[in-house]
């Protein structure tokens, strides 16, 4: 038996990776702000786009600066990943409430943060401002770097516990996989 659940359509897609935007303001205030909303839109012009409610401080930061920065963390990160989703940059330091590091970036003022195992570093490339409570913004991919131990081509399965966001504060990751060969069709 299926139940209604329209209302929260979101989450029928869900979980989604649970990321890290790294922002800085004109007078080098930086923040950083949970999103899962996030989406690779193309690799040759490397672009990716991120949905944000205009009212966010990462938003007002993104539009001034001109850049921001994807930041991955695994799962031991998603007590951090969970307050910099609670709190907005406009009240508080976030990089101090949840013990993460800013330093800065290869290609863009915005900062990335050191606890994570890879960084997508990003110039604005456009906002499409639909009438609707979320903006879609498409960043140039600059700079893109992996720490070796968890990243070859892809993730190491072995190695790399994702933080995975299933919506209402519930956090997971993956406790199995199978790589598929050809052959077997
Ligand atoms: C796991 C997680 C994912 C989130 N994803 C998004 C998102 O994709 N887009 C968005 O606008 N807000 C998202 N939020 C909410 C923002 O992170 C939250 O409003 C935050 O306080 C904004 O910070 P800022 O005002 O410092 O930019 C998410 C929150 C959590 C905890």
């Amino acid at each position: 038996m299926y139940h209604e659940v329209k209302s929260n359509f979101v989450y029928l897609i869900h979980p989604l990776p649970g990321i890290l935007i790294t922002s800085i303001g004109k007078n080098n205030n930086p923040n950083v702000m949970s999103a899962s909303w996030i989406t690779p839109i193309s690799i040759n012009p490397p672009l990716i786009s991120i949905s944000l409610r205009p009212e966010r401080y990462t938003y007002e930061l993104i539009k001034e600066t001109g850049d921001f920065a994807i930041n991955i963390p695994d799962y031991s990160l998603r007590k951090a990943v969970f307050i910099c989703g609670r709190y907005s940059g406009r009240k508080i330091n976030k990089f101090k409430k949840s013990n993460l590091t800013p330093i800065p970036a290869k290609k863009i003022r915005s900062p990335i943060v050191k606890e994570c195992l890879a960084h997508i570093e990003c110039t604005l490339e456009r906002i499409i401002d639909l009438p609707a409570d979320h903006h879609i913004i498409i960043g140039r991919v600059q700079y893109a770097q992996a720490h070796e131990e968890f990243f070859k081509n892809t993730y190491i399965p072995e190695k790399f516990k994702p933080l995975l966001y299933f919506g209402k504060d519930i956090y997971g990751t993956i406790d199995t996989y199978e790589h598929i060969k050809t052959e077997e069709f």
